[in-house]
């Protein structure tokens, strides 16, 4: 129980002190949100993407699984896609790998951990994909870097190619979609140089 009383007691502080410098903040954030982005990331307790962004309540909608996987059958993934794009129009989609993530190391590594591996096939094809220049890396660390940025964005492109994204560029709509890592060890978040806003942005 001292955890969850630790945790309700510092709940009740934060709110305390946000409504002390905000008196109308709570009260504005019941009538309904108004998110610019949806952070696609990795379920990782070291990743919280407000956090990590220093982003108000209400600005991001989140989709957080092991290994930032996205899954163009994965219907919880979907519904928060479609209700982003569809109902909350946010203007960018934001797919947010991290290095030390766990799925990669695992898929990398080829371990055996249950279940998760059936989640994590998708990693493995991709670092199968690209395991030509996974292989001429020297130095682990620098490869599983490397494993995780490759990973994060096949994420991205598969993101663009789901029907919901696709379809809202055919109508015109605004929808950035970017790639990023979070680099755990620094606290910053390089991003990976890789977007796309139409579909003339894919092959
Ligand atoms: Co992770």
């Amino acid at each position: 129980m001292s955890n969850l009383k630790n945790l309700l007691n510092q709940n009740a502080k934060w709110a305390y002190k946000l409504n002390r410098q905000s008196p109308k903040l709570f009260t504005d954030l019941a009538k309904g949100q108004s998110p610019h982005t949806l952070w696609l990331g990795c379920s990782d307790s070291r990743v919280p993407p407000e956090q990590l962004t220093d982003s108000n309540l209400g600005s991001i909608f989140t989709h957080r699984n092991i290994a930032n996987v996205v899954g163009n059958q994965d219907i919880s993934f979907l519904s928060v896609l479609e209700y982003a794009v569809v109902h909350l129009k946010v203007k960018q989609i934001i797919v947010c790998g991290h290095y030390q993530c766990g799925g990669i190391k695992a898929a990398l590594d080829k371990q055996h951990s249950g279940l998760i591996d059936n989640w994590l096939f998708t990693v493995k094809s991709t670092l199968k994909n690209h395991s030509k220049e996974l292989n001429v890396i020297s130095g682990q660390n620098k490869r599983f870097n490397r494993a995780v940025e490759l990973h994060t964005l096949a994420q991205l492109e598969n993101l663009a190619r789901t029907t919901i994204v696709q379809t809202a560029w055919v109508r015109k709509q605004e929808l950035e979609l970017h790639a990023c890592v979070f680099d755990i060890a620094s606290g910053r978040l390089k991003y990976l140089d890789k977007s796309y806003q139409s579909n003339e942005d894919l092959d």
